[in-house]
């Protein structure tokens, strides 16, 4: 077998974009794999998604810790058990703290419903960003998959997928919109990022 990249995905919900990636790994020449799916709502229907497809899942619930710390030292210590070599986020609904991505430098990446630096950064999450862009008069919106740095969704872009803002848009219909496009552009960029890791891993 050829080797694979090792990936966690953190989610808090329907878990769409986790399924687009479990679908991308069933391709045998799909290079990464997903060996721990994470979520801190432990209602999230992502996890049943994982479960049927015989992915460990499991749910850390922040609510059960009284601080971010505790509730990162948790995350951190199920990732520990597992292989893995980049972590997703999927919808997580989570601002990692600094202490937290620190200790997976570039190794953590998201999927933002909107073209970033636009509409993104706290309080710009889900239905948020949508009202944002449609209250800004905006004539595109998108996709956009990036690293993770502290600064929220500042960190460098690695894809981008814009999609038209139509006159009579909801939120609901411009979300479909672009999370179709989700859909597309993060699995191509976990293949872009294994390709290259993986190439690295071959060198060392
Ligand atoms: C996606 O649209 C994702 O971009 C967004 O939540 C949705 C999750 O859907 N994430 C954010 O807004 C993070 N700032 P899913 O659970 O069906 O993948």
């Amino acid at each position: 077998m050829t080797q694979k990249l090792n990936l966690a995905v953190l989610i808090s919900g329907s878990g769409s974009n986790l399924q687009a990636l479990i679908d991308a790994c069933k391709a045998p020449d799909y290079p990464a794999q997903i060996n721990i799916v994470i979520s801190n709502r432990p209602d999230a229907y992502g996890l049943e998604r994982a479960k049927k497809e015989g992915i460990p899942a499991i749910a850390i619930d922040h609510k059960d810790y009284t601080s971010r710390a505790a509730f990162e030292a948790a995350l951190q210590n199920a990732l520990e058990q597992h292989p893995v070599d980049l972590i997703c986020l999927a919808g997580f609904m989570r601002i990692l703290t600094a202490e937290f991505i620190e200790k997976w430098p570039h190794k953590i990446i998201n999927t933002h419903p909107a073209l970033l630096p636009k509409f993104g950064g706290k309080g710009m999450y889900g239905e948020h960003v949508h009202q944002a862009v449609l209250n800004a008069g905006e004539t595109e919106s998108g996709a956009s998959i990036h690293y993770v740095i502290p600064e929220v969704d500042q960190g460098p872009l690695i894809l981008q997928q814009s999609v038209p803002v139509r006159p009579n848009d909801t939120i609901e219909t411009l979300s479909a919109r672009v999370i179709d496009q989700e859909h597309i552009i993060y699995p191509r960029a976990v293949r872009l990022i294994a390709k290259e890791k993986l190439k690295q891993q071959k060198q060392a």
